[in-house]
């Protein structure tokens, strides 16, 4: 069995061998600068090994892995549109580099080609794959909607928040682990109970990911921080901090999300005081971990053999 760092060089590899064709060059030079910045190819890493975990030839998965992280690719692009972000993986947005025409349109095409790298498996598992794709791809526009909605919103529940990311975030990673169980051929049982596994693991991740648009490192992150804040994001941290808050906190709170007009570094200051009065990073983690240890129980229901696992 392979660990993740060799799946993480099949793919960035794999990548470099998909080809697109030369015009028009303003469609197709946003596709290569995007697929070129290295992510972390965490869902085709995740796909390639879901098939060894049920005792599958990886290399017959390598297409669909590609299809997922060019799909993957495509939502970052529509993604930072909708976010206003400025920066991607330590580079410039492709939104900033050219325009959000050129951006939604690249997009558009790398779905389509994330469409037909799906398809390139066995004839016998092509129609399942694709249908837990798109189903998948519908999920992830839900998502992102609500998302988007819940930045007007003034209330948002925690419940609705996590059903939000389990949509636009969670259900890819699922679909991964899925995809790579469908092409080893393994039972419907072990598929559900790999996928349930990517929806803990998945919901665990974007909580990750909205604390660190709070607290990570930008030079590691390869994002701009704080742009969560800006946008009135309702993300764990924005929505334990509304539960828990009491006089001025809630008061600066409410103040801060009414504001029209602001100083971003000022915002995002006086958000992350009112975060750290109330101890809201805590809280996170400790709702990721909740997720995190709801994964592992589905994990151990899996039947393979442990050390697959
Ligand atoms: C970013 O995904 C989008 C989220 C769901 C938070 P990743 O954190 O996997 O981004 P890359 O592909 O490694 O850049
Ligand atoms: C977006 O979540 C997840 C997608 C479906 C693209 P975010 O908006 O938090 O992702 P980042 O932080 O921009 O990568
Ligand atoms: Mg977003
Ligand atoms: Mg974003
Ligand atoms: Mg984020």
């Amino acid at each position: 069995m392979h660990d993740s760092t060799f799946f993480q060089t099949v793919i960035e590899e794999e990548l470099k061998k998909l080809s697109f064709p030369s015009a028009p060059v303003e469609l197709y030079e946003p596709v290569s600068y995007m697929l070129a910045m290295t992510g972390k190819r965490l869902r085709p890493s995740l796909v390639l090994m879901a098939v060894e975990v049920f005792g599958g030839d990886y290399q017959k998965a390598i297409f669909p892995a590609l299809g997922i992280e060019v799909f993957h690719n495509f939502t970052l692009l529509h993604d930072d549109i909708m976010d206003k972000a400025p920066l991607r993986r330590s580079k410039e947005t492709v939104h900033k580099k050219w325009n959000a025409d050129i951006a939604i349109l690249s997009g558009d095409a790398m779905f389509v080609k994330a469409s037909e790298l799906m398809l390139r498996v066995d004839d016998a598992i092509a129609r399942n794959v694709l249908t837990l794709f798109y189903r998948t791809a519908t999920e992830v526009c839900e998502g992102q909607q609500l998302d988007m909605n819940y930045e007007k919103r003034d209330s948002v529940s925690i419940d609705e928040y996590i059903s939000m990311i389990s949509l636009k975030t969670a259900s890819l990673l699922a679909c991964s682990l899925k995809t790579g169980a469908l092409v080893a051929g393994t039972t419907e049982m072990n598929a559900e109970l790999v996928y349930d596994f990517g929806k803990n693991i998945g919901i665990a991740f974007q909580l990750h990911d909205d604390m660190l648009d709070v607290y990570g490192d930008e030079q590691k992150f390869g994002k701009l921080t704080g742009g969560d804040i800006i946008a009135n994001k309702k993300t764990f941290l924005l929505l334990k901090a509304l539960e828990t808050a009491e006089g001025n906190n809630l008061k600066q709170l409410k103040k801060w999300l009414s504001m029209k007009e602001f100083d971003s570094q000022e915002k995002i200051e006086a958000m992350k005081e009112v975060f750290s009065s109330l101890n809201i990073r805590d809280h996170s983690e400790e709702k990721t971990e909740i997720f995190f240890q709801q994964a592992m129980y589905s994990l151990d229901k899996i039947d393979v053999p442990e050390e697959n696992k």
